[in-house]
């Protein structure tokens, strides 16, 4: 598919939103353009920090019908893709560094129905997941290490979501190719020229101005970048 033509999205992660007002910051981002929500689950066990379960990702699902994207950043992936299709995830990504079996993931996420993911830390070299891609809809590039908001990017990533895009390209997947951390106005352009179609964006939309004005910023950074993909 020529780069011009393939859809990018915008998924603002809650972990950077305030808690105590969820629901206004669900619908500010919706109002505001966001195409889907990206929604951060910690166990403290596969990353130091804990965030939340599953009541909360359906707190959410009864607040918006945009898309959920739930990463989990958790050690048995497996044991819980019941859960969180049931708290109503749309698309299901797991982190192929954890403990269960990504094979097994894949086909219980599909057997339900709905999306897979599979995410690479940024130490993890693309080769881990290539061959997976077929098997998925989204392959997640973290260019953080999981566990805050409000990391910078590390522009040492790249190189792998040029080589996811070449992947997904050339078995002709409409797979997502996503980036996950520190993503701001001049990392959405690199990472858009690199491939990236779905852009995960925490502090750069919830912590500083309007979440409207920042969705439109980053919008505006993601075409460009994907103009330059264009060349
Ligand atoms: C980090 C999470 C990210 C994070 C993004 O472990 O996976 O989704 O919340 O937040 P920003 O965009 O602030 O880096
Ligand atoms: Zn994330």
């Amino acid at each position: 598919m020529p780069p011009a033509s393939r859809r990018h999205r915008l998924a603002p992660s809650l972990l950077s939103a305030d808690f105590a007002a969820l629901g206004e910051a669900v619908a500010a981002a919706e109002a505001g353009g966001a195409d889907a929500f990206h929604l951060d689950v910690m166990d403290g066990h596969f990353v130091p920090n804990i965030s939340f379960g599953p009541a909360l990702v359906a707190a959410v699902r009864a607040r918006t019908r945009l898309p959920l994207d739930v990463h989990l950043m958790i050690e048995d992936p497996l044991r819980y893709v019941a859960d969180f299709h049931r708290a109503g995830g749309d698309t299901l990504v797991f982190h192929v560094e954890s403990r269960s079996d990504p094979e097994a993931v894949i086909r219980e996420v599909h057997r339900l129905g709905i999306g897979v993911g599979a995410a690479i830390r940024p130490d993890t070299p693309f080769s881990r997941v290539e061959p997976l891609v077929d098997h998925l809809d989204q392959v997640l590039v973290m260019s953080v290490n999981p566990g805050f908001s409000g990391q910078q990017f590390i522009p040492e990533v790249l190189p792998k979501v040029r080589a996811a895009r070449e992947r997904v390209d050339a078995l002709g997947s409409s797979a997502d190719v996503s980036i996950d951390g520190g993503v701001v106005p001049t990392t959405a352009v690199e990472a858009a020229a690199a491939g990236a179609t779905f852009f995960v964006c925490g502090n750069s939309v919830f912590r500083e101005g309007g979440v409207a004005e920042n969705l439109r910023r980053l919008c505006s950074c993601v075409e460009e970048g994907a103009r330059r993909a264009v060349r």
